[in-house]
């Protein structure tokens, strides 16, 4: 059967994108995260997941406000990049894995998550960046890739607690999977950061190092976070960390931390990143 092996939570600020793409990992601004994420490259060059599934947002790259859904599956073969504004960045395109991600399909909606079937969809920074962040510039990406879009741009996004406990059906789902395939969930978006208003620049350390410590130890807790402590403690963008929580769930009760990082700032934002794995944990 399929298996989950790990889970990674890290930011997807589209800067370090950027960074990346014009080659300025070592320009003295940016050397200190990219040194600081090393350790994280080398777990994954070492653990070659065979599908990543990437629980992330879109900004308006492929829905607008035409079209909302809470929650979209990515069940094509492909995915282009593309990205609000700026355009694509120049990184492959993301192969994906049309019959796990119909398992998936199946398996959730079944299971009473009522998702959106996506059948072809563009993919921005929010996926792109934490590829990025793992995996550096490689020819071509080196796992497969599902996507799962998570709407917390439009008011209503969904709660902590729904995104946990798709988590936790996306775990039933892959383990139900007659595959050998070994998948890394990740949880994308956060930290703290707010990009308009007053409160722009607004970056919360003790909030977000304290998620961390909960992602690790207490997620039932963070679970029952609500959308309005994100807000106030986090900022208006800090509320793209509910979907840590699905990452969260597809995981063991107990888990490791394999590793973490934090890095203030990037761009406007509170960089996290951090592997959970939970091998011989009940
Ligand atoms: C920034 C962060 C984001 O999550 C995003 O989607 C756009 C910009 C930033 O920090 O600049
Ligand atoms: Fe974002």
């Amino acid at each position: 059967m399929a298996e989950v092996i790990a889970g990674v939570g890290t930011s997807h600020v589209p800067a370090v994108g950027a960074a990346i793409d014009n080659n300025k990992q070592n320009d003295p601004y940016w050397a200190p995260y990219f040194e600081k994420i090393e350790p994280a490259r080398q777990w994954i060059a070492e653990a070659k997941p065979d599908v990543c599934l990437i629980v992330y947002n879109d900004h308006a790259s492929t829905f607008s406000l035409e079209l909302i859904p809470t929650f979209a599956l990515g069940v094509a073969a492909q995915f282009a990049p593309a990205d609000e504004g700026y355009g694509p960045r120049p990184v492959p395109i993301v192969q994906g894995h049309p019959e796990l991600a119909w398992h998936l399909a199946e398996s959730l909606i079944l299971d009473e998550f009522d998702l959106t079937i996506a059948n072809e969809m563009a993919v921005d920074h929010g996926l792109t960046v934490p590829l990025s962040v793992m995996y550096g510039q490689p020819e071509a990406w080196p796992c497969r890739v599902i996507p799962l879009a998570v709407n917390v741009v439009q008011y209503p996004a969904p709660t902590g607690n729904r995104c946990y406990r798709l988590g936790q059906a996306i775990r039933r789902a892959i383990d139900s999977f007659p595959g050998n395939e070994r998948v890394v969930v990740f949880g994308t978006g956060g930290m703290s950061h707010q990009l308009q208003g007053e409160r722009a620049g607004l970056i919360n350390t003790e909030f977000d190092l304290a998620f961390l410590d909960r992602m690790v130890g207490d997620p039932e807790a963070q679970a029952a976070v609500p959308h309005i402590e994100y807000l106030r403690e986090a900022g208006s963008e800090g509320i793209e960390l509910v979907m840590w929580l699905t990452m969260r769930g597809a995981l063991n009760p107990k888990v490791r931390e394999v590793f973490r990082a934090h890095h203030v700032p990037t761009s406007n934002t509170s960089n996290g990143l951090i592997i959970l794995d939970h091998q011989g944990e009940p």
